[in-house]
């Protein structure tokens, strides 16, 4: 078969899938050939730290949100390999519009973001007229749109805090999030009712359990966890600021209540202390995101070789969308982060 008409296959096939789904040669060695495969395209490889550990292993960049969207804005890579969710593989577009940017898995979404649907968002924004909207980046590019400014777990805080006492402001999507913000900073933010799927699930039980059997681990949880986790908890932080108090504070043992994928950083970091991933409250021991773990090393070496999926969106609201983007990187710029 050709290779125009295997491609045109494939790309009608992906259209239902999501990723591609071609044979590999189980001879091939993937992590050689995806780093030839960067050189020859000119391709980054930016990955989430709840990425899988081989696919941590393989990319040019580990980080949150805030850090994945800086490396995304400054890169002069030709392809942006996003391993992570949609809304960061859209992040990187809208912020590069003549770059490639590939998502292994099209599938790979986001319980957060898809708690808030724009058109419901818009009429909720209508009723609020003399409030700005400050939209975490678990969102679509349509609540983007719709945002004044964009905000990650690292730099909320201070976003929040850079705004006058009496402005009004709607915080959205994440409940618990925003709820931590306005304990933190002592605002009444108006709250979207949104959650994440992976964070919303700790036991406190369990963990209660857990801290009674390992009394010298200290316990750090991201602050997408429900406020009765945060409450009991020794550090919150985005998934970097987790990961650097694990490694510089004095503590050996560490409970971690956010996504597993983390614990592979946690542990190469630190590799003398303990890290235990906090349960869920269900049967298993650990908490994955599904979506995150959409992506694995076959569908990324695949998409660099077919350079397949993509991320496309309609130019006018990409534009709508870069705008608070642009405005949180020029804050975090401005506070050092
Ligand atoms: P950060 O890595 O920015 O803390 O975000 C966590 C998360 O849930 C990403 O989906
Ligand atoms: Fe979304 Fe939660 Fe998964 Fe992050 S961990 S991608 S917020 S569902």
């Amino acid at each position: 078969m050709s290779d125009v008409k295997f491609l045109a296959e494939e790309t009608a096939k992906l259209d239902i899938k999501g990723f591609l789904d071609v044979e590999i040669d189980p001879t091939l060695d993937l992590f050689d050939e995806i780093e030839r495969l960067k050189r020859e395209k000119n391709a980054i490889v930016l990955a989430h730290y709840y990425q899988e550990p081989d696919i941590q292993d393989i990319a040019d960049y580990i980080g949150d949100s805030l850090g994945l969207a800086q490396q995304a804005e400054k890169t002069d890579a030709d392809i942006i390999v996003f391993a992570g969710v949609h809304f960061m593989a859209e992040t990187a577009k809208i912020l590069n519009p003549n770059k490639k940017v590939l998502l292994p898995d099209l599938n790979a979404g986001c319980s957060l973001s898809d708690s808030c649907p724009p058109p419901l968002f818009k009429a909720f924004k209508e009723k609020h007229p003399d409030h700005i909207v400050i939209s975490y980046i678990n969102c679509s590019a349509g609540i983007k749109a719709l945002s004044d400014i964009i905000c990650t777990s690292s730099n909320a805080r201070q976003i929040v805090e850079s705004l006058p006492l009496d402005q009004k402001i709607i915080f959205a999507p994440d409940k618990n999030l925003g709820g931590y913000i306005n304990k933190v900073t002592g605002r009444n933010m108006l709250l979207w009712n949104g959650a994440c799927m992976v964070h919303e699930i700790f036991s406190l039980e369990k963990i209660t359990r857990l801290k009674e059997r390992h009394p010298e681990a200290k316990l750090i949880a991201h602050p997408e966890c429900e406020e009765a986790v945060l409450r009991i908890a020794d550090f919150i932080g985005s998934t970097t600021q987790l990961l650097k108090f694990s490694e510089t504070d004095e503590a050996q043992s560490f409970i971690v209540a956010t996504e597993t994928g983390i614990l592979h950083q946690m542990q190469k970091n630190a590799p003398d202390k303990t890290f235990i991933a906090a349960p869920p409250d269900n049967a298993c021991a650990c908490n994955d995101c599904p979506h995150m773990k959409l992506n694995t090393l076959e569908k990324l070496y695949l998409c660099m070789k077919y350079e397949l999926p993509e991320i496309t969106m309609e130019e006018q609201l990409r534009v709508a969308a870069k705008r608070p983007i642009d405005k949180m990187l020029e804050l975090s710029r401005q506070f050092g982060l």
